[in-house]
């Protein structure tokens, strides 16, 4: 085990009309990374943010922002989220039909490359990707809105990814999104995750409670 698990705050449930002050309020409270959900209405039937709100964010921190990529096609926007200041890009293989090339060019640009599997991709997707990655997602909900309840079938799999991980011996994070709370963070810690992506068990309450929020989730 790397250590205590991190936590990813994601600012998909933040308070959109302060996204600058919400970053510093959760850096303030302990997160590790950002967790950035990048939505484009095609691939997930939600549309969030761009380049340029990742761009304006930039400035608030200096914790890592981990992007996750909901678009499809995502290749044409690759090095516009490098520029705007991503740190790790996470893309998955449902959105196109190269993903291995993806994770290359991201890996061209500088970035830390990231694989997502939704809940219904096999982890068998993973196979003949695993050199090329610093970060593997496990989805724990269906992508597209916070709020939703984690998906129980996900913990065999984040297991298997784990088994795939220690395989190769290299220092890939094993990170979990979706319905995190402290009774499912336990559970996927305890199948192998090592960061954790938390949408609305870190926002609820307000700034006065992230600290307190954010604490109860490392267990
Ligand atoms: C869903 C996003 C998740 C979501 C997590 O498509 O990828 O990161 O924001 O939110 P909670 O923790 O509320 O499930
Ligand atoms: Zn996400």
């Amino acid at each position: 085990m790397a250590g205590p698990v991190k936590i990813a705050p994601s600012i998909l449930s933040a308070d959109f009309s302060r996204l600058g002050a919400e970053i510093e309020a959760i850096e303030a409270a302990g997160a590790d990374l950002i967790h950035v959900d990048v939505m484009d209405g095609h691939f997930v039937p939600n549309i969030t943010i761009g380049p340029a709100v990742v761009k304006a964010l930039r400035p608030h921190t200096k914790k890592p922002f981990d992007v996750h990529l909901m678009i499809a096609p995502v290749d044409p926007y690759l090095e516009a989220f490098a520029e705007a200041g991503a740190d790790g890009i996470t893309v998955h293989p449902e959105a196109g039909p190269h993903v291995h090339r993806t994770l290359q060019v991201i890996r061209k640009l500088g970035k830390k490359p990231g694989v997502v599997l939704n809940p219904g991709t096999p982890v068998e997707a993973l196979d003949n990707l695993m050199d090329l990655v610093d970060l593997i997602l496990i989805m724990s909900v269906n992508p597209g809105f916070g709020g939703q309840s984690f998906i129980e079938s996900q913990l065999k799999k984040i297991e298997a990814a784990r088994k795939r991980i220690d395989a190769t011996g290299r220092d890939i994070a094993l990170e979990v999104d979706g319905g995190i709370t402290p009774q499912t963070a336990r559970r996927a810690i305890a199948a192998g995750a090592t960061v954790l992506v938390v949408g609305t068990a870190v926002f609820q309450g307000g700034p006065s409670q992230y600290s307190a929020n954010i604490a109860a989730l490392r267990g």
